[in-house]
């Protein structure tokens, strides 16, 4: 066994989020080998919660196949700008994803939520910034409601907030910091500049997703927010109706002029299936909206979320319902939505890494 014969083998393994081989990607850093000890030092672009243990256990049953004798050690490190350190970000945060949409009460939030307790879930560290001026609801959706966020003056006398935390996900919420009814008398500007200023004054830690969960529509308030901060990506929630989708447009057309990448399109009560006839299927809400948009804008289709009850009240009672042990095949939807999401994140981080190679030659 030589460190040629290992490369060798790993070489054309497949990253399957980047559709790339190992080779290609540089993820191969080095290799040892002692005897029939062999250890592999991977570096995957970040973020690699979903796949890394599928890219250690390639790597590992490709060389035992080889070399059945061989005790294999695969030691991944993660590779990549993160967005804050790209431009004027925020201290401490990998991957900023707004989660967006044209129409009102498409289940934006709810999304939100379960997305970031699905990332949580994996072993991320996540954040949830509930952005939306007129109706914030992820205090009631992580079961925050009522909470006060800490905060306290720093040395420079500037005012450092500190996040809620519930179910291992940090919540920071404009409604922490504003009445619920003041909105509605608040101008646009008004309304941004207290946006601005709670981007400001919190301070996350360390965290691999910040997830804002933006107010409905695409007018000033939401320009200057995705222009305030520098986002990785943004992810489109729709229904499947015409109407919806329509908005969908104007989104998407938002999101291209401020040179912010769509990262897809998930489309949510996309059918019914009654608990007492798990055989049928209803289109409530149509069928076919988001694929169509996607293909139209060609943006990744993410997946869809049926109508759930379970959905509805786990956003209720403060429990973000893919946590729920029995969330069965409606909970997989949305796990596998958010390895989706972040198969597009390391596909937007690879092509900026790729970019400051091309600037640098
Ligand atoms: N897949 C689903 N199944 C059942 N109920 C859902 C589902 N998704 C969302 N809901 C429910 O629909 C309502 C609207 O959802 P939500 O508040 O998440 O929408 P939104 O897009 O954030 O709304 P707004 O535009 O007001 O911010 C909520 O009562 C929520 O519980
Ligand atoms: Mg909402």
């Amino acid at each position: 066994m030589t460190i040629d014969q290992i490369t060798t083998l790993l070489e054309p393994i497949v990253d399957p989020d980047l559709g790339k081989p190992l080779s290609e990607l540089g993820a191969i850093h080095r290799v040892e080998v002692d005897g029939t000890a062999v250890r592999v030092y991977l570096e995957l672009v970040q973020p690699i919660h979903w796949i890394a243990k599928r890219l250690e256990h390639a790597c590992t049953s490709t060389i035992t196949a080889n070399f059945p004798t061989a005790e294999v050690e695969i030691m991944v490190r993660e590779t990549g700008l993160p967005t804050s350190q790209r431009s004027r970000g925020i201290a401490g945060v990998k991957n900023l994803i707004a989660i967006a949409s044209g129409k009102g009460g498409v289940g934006k939030s709810t999304m939100a939520a379960n997305i970031a307790a699905a990332l949580a879930q994996q072993g991320a560290s996540v954040g949830l910034l509930d952005a939306d001026v007129y109706g914030p609801s992820q205090p009631t959706m992580y079961g925050l409601a009522g909470q006060q966020m800490r905060a306290e003056r720093g040395e420079d006398g500037k005012i450092i907030g500190h996040p809620n935390e519930s179910h291992g996900v940090k919540v920071a919420s404009i409604g922490f910091v504003m009445e619920r009814d003041q909105a509605a008398i608040l101008r646009g500007p008004m309304l941004a500049g207290y946006f601005s200023t709670l981007v400001d004054q919190i301070v996350w830690g360390d965290l691999d997703f910040l997830l804002f969960d933006l107010p409905p529509g695409t007018g000033d308030i939401q320009l200057t927010m995705t222009q305030r901060i520098p986002l990785t990506g943004a992810v489109i929630i729709t229904t499947p109706q015409e109407i919806a989708v329509a908005d969908v447009r104007r989104s998407i057309q938002m999101f291209r002029k401020v040179n912010v990448d769509v990262l897809g399109i998930v489309e949510n009560m996309s059918y019914f299936v009654p608990p007492d006839a798990p055989e049928k299927r209803y289109h409530i809400f149509g069928e076919g909206g988001g694929r169509s948009i996607s293909n139209e804008y060609q943006v990744p289709f993410l997946g869809e979320v049926p109508i759930e009850m379970r959905i509805r009240a786990g956003g209720d009672s403060g429990t973000p319902f893919v946590l729920d042990p029995e969330s069965g095949s409606q909970g997989e939807a949305i796990r596998q939505i958010a390895a989706s999401i972040v198969a597009e994140v390391r596909k937007a981080n690879e092509r900026v890494s790729d970019t400051t190679v091309r600037i640098e030659l």
